[in-house]
């Protein structure tokens, strides 16, 4: 189907139907997090970001897992797949794939587990692929230790061919130059080459980089298309999934400093790749900003604060605190330890202080629960105090109960809310009391027994004492 406007058709076709043994893991390979997200979410990310027509994922080992996260991930155009049953290698994988590939002009053939992969790289694959009018381009890449790798021999963008480490003369072994997984290919020159790939190999798999010596042998035109990956060649392991880990949070947190946010530390602060921060934004060591996090301008985060799916406003502050699932307001102040689960909206100026644990609670602006409280399933009216020790008492072993909190409320220290239970505006409880019943606007509640005064006690206990002492002597 090529496009009426002259530009060449496309489509993807993502191999995630590998089993990854050297991660010795339930979990298949491709569903491996890197810099909180799986690898394929990354390849279909960058995959889905240059517009193919079609993109197609070949799955097998753990497919309805595959299946169900990629779904989940909402990609465009909808990924189709295809179930490649026995997963008999790379090239294998991509013949599978053929139906649903369609009439295009050209395919990219992508790992699923290769998390590094960008849209710029595939760009530029193409753009190579292309100018150079290439049946097959694969992207290369210097490594640190390229053993057990085939060393890539090229002529500029021309590639001449991938020499086996076992059959590399001394000076193509020095080569550290190895082809990655990422391939483009004239989709008529993959298909025809593809049948004509053996199993003769130590694995008995039908190896994808052998359709380029065929090609060659054709006397097509191959290109290699050299990237920086900082030395790395895959994710196959837990060690190098790691270093991916490494490499990638080092290029988000690249963005950011770029972006005019400050990371004091960057190999000690870990971004997740859809986090967005805002300007003048202060990032201390030891911080977790994960999934659909949104961090305002002029903050101050960490050090040590884990924040997960959470929005926090312009100039608000958090630290060694754990945050999920919260919407946190301008200037709000979190921390230092305190944990807010999800559900918690903390509106403009509130406080949530040390040792303070918040959930499904509405926190007034400006309202302050300072130290060493418990508040859950609650409203906090805007301005109201909650003293040190106070908890919302909101499950009586059956259900779950609300607490509100009137605005401008004087919550005293250790008050126990037994919910449900209303605290009116301005209204006031003194320390220690379990509070029942609902208190009105402006009224004070107390629960406790009224203080005795005994006059004399000590002198007359130590002297009781001194008596017992002088008698036993
Ligand atoms: C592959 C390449 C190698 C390249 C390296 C770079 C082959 C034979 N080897 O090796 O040239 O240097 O990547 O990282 O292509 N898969 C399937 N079906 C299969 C086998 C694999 O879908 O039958 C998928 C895997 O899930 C994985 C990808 O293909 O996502 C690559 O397979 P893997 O086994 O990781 O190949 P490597 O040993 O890394
Ligand atoms: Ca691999």
């Amino acid at each position: 189907m090529p496009k009426t406007n002259g530009a060449r058709s496309l489509a993807a076709v993502i191999l995630a139907a590998g089993q990854g043994k050297r991660l010795r893991s339930k979990l298949p390979k491709v569903l491996h997090p890197v810099c909180g997200r799986p690898s394929l979410w990354h390849v279909l990310r960058a995959a889905a970001a240059i517009r193919p027509e079609r993109i197609v994922v070949v799955v097998g080992v753990g497919k309805e897992a595959v299946g169900e996260a990629v779904r989940s991930w909402g990609i465009r155009p909808e990924p189709l797949f295809v179930d490649q049953g026995r997963p008999l290698g790379t090239g294998h994988a991509a013949l599978v794939a053929e139906d649903a590939v369609g009439g295009v002009d050209d395919v990219l053939v992508l790992a699923g587990d290769d998390p590094l992969i960008g849209p710029d790289d595939l760009r530029q694959l193409l753009r190579v692929h292309r100018r150079t009018r290439a049946a097959g381009s694969v992207i290369v890449t210097e490594v640190a230790d390229p053993r057990g790798y085939g060393r890539v021999v090229r002529d500029g963008y021309r590639l001449t061919g991938v020499v086996e480490e076992r059959e590399a003369a001394p000076e193509v072994r020095a080569i550290r130059e190895i082809s990655t997984c990422a391939y483009a290919f004239r989709r008529a020159d993959l298909y025809g080459a593809l049948p004509l790939v053996g199993r003769d190999n130590v694995q008995g798999e039908h190896y994808l980089p052998d359709v380029l010596p065929i090609l060659l042998e054709k006397g097509e035109r191959v290109s290699a298309v050299p990237i920086d990956f900082g030395g790395w060649a895959g994710v196959n392991s837990r060690a190098t999934a790691a270093e991916a880990g490494r490499l990638l949070r080092a290029r988000i947190n690249a963005r950011h400093l770029a972006n005019g946010v400050t990371i004091v530390d960057p190999e000690r602060t870990y971004v997740d790749p859809e986090v967005r921060i805002g300007r003048d934004t202060v990032v201390h060591p030891m911080t977790f900003l994960e999934g659909a996090t949104r961090i305002g301008a002029g903050c101050e985060i960490g050090p040590a604060a884990r924040i997960a799916d959470s929005t926090i406003g312009d100039g608000a502050e958090v630290s060694f605190s754990v945050v999920r699932g919260a919407r946190i307001g301008k200037g709000v102040t979190v921390g230092p330890f305190s944990h807010v689960r999800p559900g918690t909206v903390a509106a403009e100026g509130a406080k949530i202080g040390a040792f303070v644990e918040v959930k499904q609670a509405r926190i007034g602006r400006g309202a302050k629960v300072p130290h060493l409280a418990y508040v859950g399933d609650a409203e906090v009216g805007a301005g109201a105090n909650i003293g040190a020790g106070t908890v919302t008492v909101n499950y009586d072993g059956y259900r779950k109960h609300r607490t509100v909190i009137g605005e401008d409320a004087r919550v005293g220290s250790d008050t126990m809310l037994v919910a449900p239970v209303r605290v009116g505006r301005g209204a006031v409880t003194g320390a220690g009391s379990v509070i029942t019943r609902d208190v009105p606007a402006g009224a004070l509640a107390v629960e406790r027994t009224e203080q005795r005064v005994v006059k004399g006690y000590r002198r007359r206990k130590d002297a009781e004492q001194a008596g017992r002492t002088s008698e036993g002597e």
